[in-house]
């Protein structure tokens, strides 16, 4: 599975919340475990384990039943939860473009005898997968349910390249992201919460930075250009948190 192919599945995918209770074989669930290892964090100092489990090991208020869950225990430093969006969204990515229905989680609690807290690292969030007879693909980014693309930036020149940002999905379809800067140094913040609001999505918010920032690299990525992200604390427009500065160069 090559970047190429996940930027393509950008413009595709949705959230399947309709599985077939069928567990996948296990030479496909090796392959995706595979896969898991080759992933790219945003933060390499942020020690991260994803552990796959079943029906019966999770406990989630909505009915949404899958034959597989791949859930990430991180360290619970700076950047903890952008990280583990940029993580599994690479994942949710994978999934659809392998022909496999997935849906983000963050209701969702492990139960039973499985431990929310393992070698130094908790529980953060899950993503449901497995087969479905759904329907797996938007046929037309039409059926993108998104804000436009003069909401999220005040960058004018960018549109091909901020596109994926835009259809990146998000906890209750929030959109939090806001993209400033320049091509070259963009600046990338999120929707300040208020008091009511910040118990419900302050942690979902940043999960969700985490996924455009997987997009906006893959984007990055596709058309020639590298990204080096950087934490610069400057200013972003009011109404809105810093989170990260990327440097933008020509890929050699
Ligand atoms: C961090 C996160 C948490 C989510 N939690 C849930 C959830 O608990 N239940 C659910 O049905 N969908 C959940 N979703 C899916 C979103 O509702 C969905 O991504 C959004 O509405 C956009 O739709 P799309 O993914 O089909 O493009 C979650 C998405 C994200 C990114």
């Amino acid at each position: 599975m090559t970047n190429s192919q996940l930027y393509e599945t950008i413009y595709k995918r949705k959230s399947i919340r309709k599985f077939d209770m069928t567990p996948l074989d296990a030479a496909v669930l090796t392959d995706i475990k595979n896969h898991t290892a080759e992933i790219r964090p945003l933060d390499r100092k942020i020690k991260c384990e994803f552990v796959y489990l079943g029906s019966n090991d999770i406990k989630n208020l909505l009915p949404i039943k899958a034959p597989h869950y791949i859930c990430i225990y991180s360290e619970k430093t700076e950047g903890f939860l952008t990280n583990a969006g940029f993580l599994l969204q690479q994942m949710d990515l994978y999934f659809s473009a392998n022909h496999l229905g997935s849906c983000w989680l963050g209701m969702a609690k492990v139960a039973g005898d499985i431990p929310d807290k393992r070698n130094g690292m908790e529980f953060v969030i899950m993503i449901a997968f497995g087969k479905t007879t759904e329907p797996l693909y938007r046929s037309n980014v039409s059926e993108f349910k998104r804000k436009n693309l003069t909401e999220i930036t005040n960058l004018t020149d960018c549109k091909e390249l901020l596109e994926p940002v835009r259809l990146a999905p998000s906890a209750s379809n929030s959109q939090p992201w806001y993209i400033s800067g320049s091509k070259e140094e963009i600046i990338v913040s999120r929707k300040s919460l208020n008091i009511i609001m910040a118990p419900l999505f302050n942690k979902m918010n940043q999960i969700d930075i985490g996924i455009a920032l997987c997009h906006l690299w893959l984007s990055l990525e596709y058309h020639g250009l590298t990204p080096d992200f950087a934490w610069e604390k400057v200013n972003v427009p009011k109404g809105y948190d810093y989170m990260t500065t990327i440097h933008v160069s020509e890929s050699r």
